[in-house]
């Protein structure tokens, strides 16, 4: 989604707002465009395309120069993406970059036309530019207030007001926004990645909350004009974990840091040998009293809950509902104030799993999520949360934010299961052993990446794919599926391999590769038959599969075998296969790996 920076300070502001806009590339984005006051004029320049393409036009003499303005990558909802459509938006008076969707915008257009005001873009974005104007009255604040009241829909704001050429104002409602705290000079961004280079320092500004930005100092009230106090917070992201480290792409780089992400994750949730989640706030009785777990979530964070369905099922035996949250919001879910409603989030700003939140404590569910970014909307608005540690993920498609999600997952499972008396407590160490022994597991299969990118050459002409699995194996190759589908334009499309015969195997050809992830020994009998039958109508198949089994070498065409370790953990390992080939496919196709077309890392919008 859109990213937002802005900038006060002694630096070449141009080049504060473009270094900080390259930071939130991942977020994805189709044009770019900043604003800089020179002396007392706002002066703009916007590009549709990528960084790049605004950086070229600012070398042919039009960067403009100063220390005070706000920058913007655009991700278009309203109007294609276009030089004009770009942001920043507004007139002489007021200028304004913008994340978020104005909801009523077509409405308060119509007004501000009939009050004479001229429209040259499609965005929901100039209206609300044109609105401010609309209300100023010589008082910044007052006229954000104004529009406050008047505005429906989510924004995060950076806005210039012409009258004052030493500040830059911010206000946010759910869509993210921090507020950066340097020596001399202080900054606005969407994320924290943005300031990293030159602080670690930063607010969070809460919902309509309004900030007045100078080199000095910041102000921060609320919509009533009241002082806010804020304690500022410090990112314990270095930054380093924003940059490649020599990696070629941020998704291998986050691949390959899978055993540090989960090693940090569990440390503080194991005390004795034991899970303790106690931080959290929810302890083992509280999670044995509820009627009923629902995990909502999107996308990967989604996939995370599917296999810790699997999980919590198979060892604590309690009813586990995992649901889209876009599905889950419109649905009316049956949930009650017994339940628990997990939300998993990477970003914790994703907007469906947002509003899955907000309606999940409208019915008195108690809240946990699961989540990477620290302060983030879900994590604040949740009644507890646990908070991932996989550092800051920058490649759009979800990797080591997975593996984490998935850590979490365990521990919650052996816990319940342990409180309920579905495990012994020697059962319970066992488990949670084996968890902390995956680093060192997974750096062993983190060097399977030949063998994975000969694989990936055997995938790059196909036009479509399956991957079949059963059990833990099923919910694991849609995780799979879906990498490879995002990032290599591959479709694909993961099946319940005993599902195949029920219609799909009539697309099987041998020009239909064939992923089967086999790594469940109870199922294993049933996965191998399902693969024998692909197999002999010609499809070509990869099998994920344990070391320890004992297959006919020509059972599959090309084989992945992993360290044996318990089953119930195998997903932790397999994971990375998966992930490497889609990546290597990716990168055979010449994709754009780390920013594919069309998607945003965090989507703050439904
Ligand atoms: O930030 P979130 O975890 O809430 O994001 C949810 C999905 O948008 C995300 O997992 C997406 O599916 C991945 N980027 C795919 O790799």
């Amino acid at each position: 989604m859109c990213g937002i920076v802005g900038y006060v300070g002694n630096r070449d502001c141009a080049d504060v707002l473009v270094d900080g806009l390259s930071k939130l590339e991942y977020r994805g984005y189709d044009s770019a465009g900043i604003a800089v006051f020179e002396k007392e004029k706002i002066v703009v320049e916007k590009s549709k395309g990528k960084l790049n393409d605004l950086v070229e036009k600012m070398l042919q003499g039009k960067k403009p120069h100063g220390h005070c303005g706000i920058g913007h990558t655009r991700w278009a909802t309203h109007g294609e993406p276009s030089d004009i459509n770009s942001h920043p938006h507004g007139n002489k008076r007021v200028t304004i970059v913008h994340n978020g969707i104005i909801e009523n915008y077509k409405p308060i257009k119509e007004f501000l036309i009939s009050q004479g005001y001229g429209f040259e873009s499609e965005t929901d974005t100039e209206t609300v530019a044109k609105l401010l104007d609309y209300y100023y009255d010589g008082d910044p604040v007052q006229t954000i207030a104004h529009m406050i009241d008047e505005v429906q829909g989510s924004y995060a704001l950076g806005i210039m007001f012409r009258d004052f050429p030493d500040r830059i104002y911010a206000v946010r409602k759910d869509s993210p926004l921090i507020i950066g705290v340097g020596e001399n000079e202080n900054f606005i961004a969407s994320d924290v990645p943005a300031i990293l280079k030159y602080t670690r320092d930063y607010y969070l500004l809460e919902q309509n909350e309004i900030a007045a930005i100078t080199a000095d100092a910041v102000v921060i009230c609320d919509n009533h004009n009241r002082l806010v106090e804020k304690e500022v917070l410090t990112a314990d992201w270095d930054i380093d974990a924003a940059e490649k480290g020599g990696y070629e792409h941020f998704m291998l780089k986050e691949i390959n840091e899978q055993p540090t992400a989960i090693r940090t994750t569990i440390a503080p949730r194991i005390q004795n040998g034991m899970p303790y989640l106690e931080e959290s706030g929810i302890t083992g009785e509280m999670l044995k009293a509820f009627r009923r777990i629902y995990i909502v979530a999107c996308g990967t964070a989604m996939h995370a809950g599917l296999v810790g369905k699997y999980v919590i099922e198979k060892l604590a035996r309690v009813e586990v509902t995992v649901d889209i949250a876009s599905e889950f919001r419109y649905r009316n879910p049956l949930i009650t104030k017994e339940d628990l409603v997990i939300l998993i989030s990477q970003s914790g700003e994703t907007a469906d799993t947002h509003a899955a939140l907000k309606l999940a404590k409208e019915r008195g569910a108690a809240t946990l999520s699961i989540v990477n970014v620290k302060g983030s909307t879900i994590a604040r608005e949740s009644d507890y949360v646990i908070y991932t540690h996989a550092g800051p993920e920058i490649s759009v498609a979800s990797t080591k934010a997975y593996s984490v999600q998935l850590s979490i997952m365990y521990l919650l499972a052996f816990e319940l299961a342990y409180v309920k008396e579905a495990i012994t407590e020697q059962r319970c160490r066992e488990l949670t052993e084996a968890l902390v022994s995956i680093p060192d597991n997974l750096k062993e299969v983190l060097e399977m990446k030949e063998r994975c990118q000969f694989i990936a050459s055997r995938l790059v002409n196909s036009d479509s794919l399956l991957y079949i699995g059963r059990g833990l194996d099923y919910a694991l190759s849609m995780e799979g599926s879906l990498k490879l589908k995002e990032i290599s334009y591959i479709h694909s499309e993961s099946y319940a391999a005993g599902e195949l015969k029920h219609g799909t195997i009539s697309l099987v050809t041998q020009d239909m590769p064939v992923i089967a992830v086999a790594t469940q020994s109870d199922l294993m009998d049933k996965t191998i038959s399902n693969v024998v039958e692909v197999k002999s109508r010609g499809a070509k198949v990869t099998m994920i599969c344990s070391e320890d089994l004992d297959v006919d070498k020509n059972v599959a065409n090309h084989l992945v075998k992993l360290p044996k370790i318990d089953d119930l953990l195998m997903p932790l390992l397999a994971a990375v296969p998966m992930q490497y080939i889609a990546y290597y496919t990716a990168v055979l196709k010449g994709c754009n790996v780390d920013q594919p077309r069309n998607l945003a890392k965090s989507v703050t919008v439904e």
